[in-house]
């Protein structure tokens, strides 16, 4: 903890399988795949934050506008003496925007896989914000978890906070799940404030996913180079192509690492082959309209209250009322 910053640390030991377990069970099933939070190691989060800043992905910076335009409506919304509960917190450049905002926000509590990630960004916030109780809570958001008691006081509403489009990176029925548990979290009178990716044009998509000067092709290859470095792999990494494509039928970006030869590779001591053509899948990303995401929000309990878009219609952020 850095001198100043006043954290209450909770850590509830997530069981996360180890990459080599994972890897070794992924490159084993007839379609190869890989969790995508092993893209997430310290180069891949620092790939991450590039693609953010390419022109191509509009998301992350069309949220924080959306944020900044409405944030005295969201404000509005939320109401005073709000605790509010981010899932997968990362930087938290977006929740110090609401906080900002907010009357008297009494509480923030960050969860979040990675502890170091955690650490950093509660303490930072902590510094910012001396007057918010600021709790870390260590943890895999995708198992119910108990919030510490001093969370579950006080008499503002309980707000989950999910920016980022994260929600687009489970299927919809693992969504409505997500939904559901952080519904019964907040309790009666809380919200969610989420923010979702819409569905648009392919090329946009496909370009947003695909940028020229390469910047993801990096982030989801740089899984192929930690193999390398942590498991004792022998990938050749040109032999492979990061492959992006947006399926307008069903409102999904498909992510692959894509052989591009008939090759094999030794990855901890097991061989695997690779048919030329044949693709690891890394990560989906579902995008919705706002109808959708309003349809699968009510599916899991929650009453929809309002929804914000940027002028171009490229992306959305929803208040729901649990
Ligand atoms: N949550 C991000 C999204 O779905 C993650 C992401 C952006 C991503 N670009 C990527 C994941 C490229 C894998 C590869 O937009």
């Amino acid at each position: 903890m850095r001198p100043g910053a006043a954290v209450a640390f909770h850590d509830l030991a997530p069981k996360l399988d180890s990459f080599r377990d994972a890897v070794l069970d992924g490159l084993s099933r007839a379609q190869k795949r890989v969790p995508c939070r092993f893209l997430y190691d310290e180069r891949g989060s620092d790939l991450f934050e590039a693609i953010c800043e390419t022109p191509e992905y509009y998301p992350t910076r069309t949220e924080i506008d959306i944020l900044k335009t409405n944030a005295k409506a969201i404000a509005k919304l939320i109401g005073p003496d709000a605790t509010l509960i981010e899932y997968g917190s990362g930087a938290g450049q977006k929740v110090k925007l609401l906080l900002r905002a907010l009357q008297r926000p009494r509480a923030y509590a960050g969860i979040e896989v990675s502890r170091e990630i955690l650490s950093r960004a509660t303490d930072d916030l902590s510094l910012d914000f001396p007057n918010l109780q600021v709790v870390a809570v260590c943890a895999d958001f995708l198992t119910p978890i108990a919030l510490p008691p001093v969370l579950q006081r006080g008499a503002g509403r309980r707000v989950a906070f999910f920016p980022g489009s994260s929600i687009g990176n489970f299927t919809p029925a693992e969504a409505s799940r997500f939904l559901d548990q952080c519904r019964v979290m907040v309790g009666a009178g809380g919200g969610m404030l989420i923010g979702v990716d819409l569905k648009k044009e392919e090329t946009r998509l496909d370009a947003a996913y695909n940028d020229a000067a390469g910047v993801t092709a990096a982030f989801t290859l740089n899984l192929l180079e930690r193999m390398n470095r942590e498991l004792g792999a022998d990938f050749t990494i040109e032999r492979f192509a990061h492959h992006a494509k947006y399926d307008p039928a069903i409102g999904r970006v498909a992510i692959h690492i894509r052989s591009l030869a008939n090759q094999s590779a030794v990855v901890a001591g097991r061989r695997f082959h690779f048919a030329k053509g044949e693709g690891i899948h890394t990560e989906d990303s579902w995008k919705y309209a706002v109808s959708d995401f309003q349809m699968l929000a009510r599916d899991a309990g929650y009453r929809p209250v309002a929804c914000w878009t940027d002028p171009a219609q490229l992306f959305s952020v929803h208040y729901l009322a649990a």
